[in-house]
């Protein structure tokens, strides 16, 4: 019987698609060496964004066949060393989009309100209703880097909201954009143009550091910034220091260069800084969808066949 270790927690319903035809184990408490130290006795491998799955993993998991991603992105698995060992990668690319979509217009919402400043406010026994005046984010223009299927999400969402949507994507098409009511632009007029950017791309070598000190200091001034994508994308004490300088209004961001960010991060203790723990892919919903979506793969891929989404 094959064996399946998952290092992160996904959802039951993915577990017991996993369990019909092989034996898991659940280890969410394994440090490097420790998965290291048992990666050789497994047939798969299932994680979600926590775990490494470094070229040492890999060449120390010789049985391994497959690697599940609980997820959108592959960026913590080494696809290239997985591909040179003939171990098939798979993830679960459409199961988050509304969760990310949705946490990413409560970005918005919250920048536009200051929701979570004025929450701690009044929890420290502070009554602030003049210091908490915020702006509509009717008719202010968002513009997204990266129109696919998240970035599509919010557009929808942004609509009814009533903004100006701008988009900054090489492979999707003008007509594609103009049905979604989406105006494609260049990068520089996306960041010049736009009050708020949201990035909604993976974490490729073509998108680390996108958003560098010198793309920032491109930005409209005043304007805002969301990252729930991937960290790696923002120089983050390039936008700490556009924000406390005043060249910028603010960020929120649910990811960050290293997860949890050091204590001494130049995005913690900002106010003007919204930060919430890497918490767009968990809802209920987005949960049951890429445990059970990851879950297929992982069997399917098992038996030998190719899974939807290698
Ligand atoms: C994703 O890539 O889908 C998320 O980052 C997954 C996660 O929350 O671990």
């Amino acid at each position: 019987m094959d064996r399946i270790l998952v290092t992160e927690k996904i959802a039951e319903e993915g577990l017991d698609v996993l369990r019909r035809n092989a034996q898991v184990d659940v280890n969410l408490t394994l440090d490097k060496a420790g998965l290291l130290a048992v990666i050789g006795e497994y047939d798969a491998l299932v994680v979600r964004s926590a775990t490494k799955v470094t070229a040492e993993v890999i060449e120390a998991g010789t049985k391994l066949r497959v690697i599940g991603r609980a997820g959108t992105g592959v960026d913590n698995i080494d696809v290239e060393a997985a591909t040179r060992q003939g171990i098939v990668v798979v993830n679960a690319p459409a199961s988050n989009n509304v969760a990310v979509a949705e946490l990413t217009i409560g970005l918005i919402l919250s920048m536009a309100r200051n929701i979570p400043q004025a929450h701690a406010s009044l929890q420290g026994g502070k009554w602030e209703r003049t210091k908490f005046s915020g702006w509509e984010v009717r008719g202010k223009t968002l513009g997204l880097v990266g129109l696919g299927r998240i970035g599509s999400e919010v557009a929808h969402r942004a609509r009814a909201m009533e903004m100006t949507i701008l988009a900054f994507d090489p492979v999707v098409s003008f007509d594609r954009a103009e049905q979604m009511g989406v105006e494609l632009v260049t990068m520089d007029e996306l960041v010049q143009r736009a009050d708020i950017v949201s990035i909604h791309v993976p974490l490729t070598d073509g998108t680390r550091n996108l958003f560098s000190a010198a793309r920032i200091a491109q930005m409209k001034p005043g304007s805002f910034l969301i990252n729930a994508s991937r960290g790696g994308i923002v120089d983050e004490a390039a936008l700490a220091e556009a924000i406390n300088a005043g060249r910028m209004g603010g960020a929120a961001l649910d990811v960050f260069n290293s997860e949890p960010p050091a204590a001494d991060s130049p995005v913690l203790g900002n106010p003007k800084i919204i930060t919430v723990p890497h918490i767009g892919a968990s809802t209920a919903e987005a949960q049951t969808s890429a445990g059970t979506e990851v879950a297929e793969g992982v069997a399917t891929a098992l038996t030998g066949a190719t899974p939807r989404y290698a």
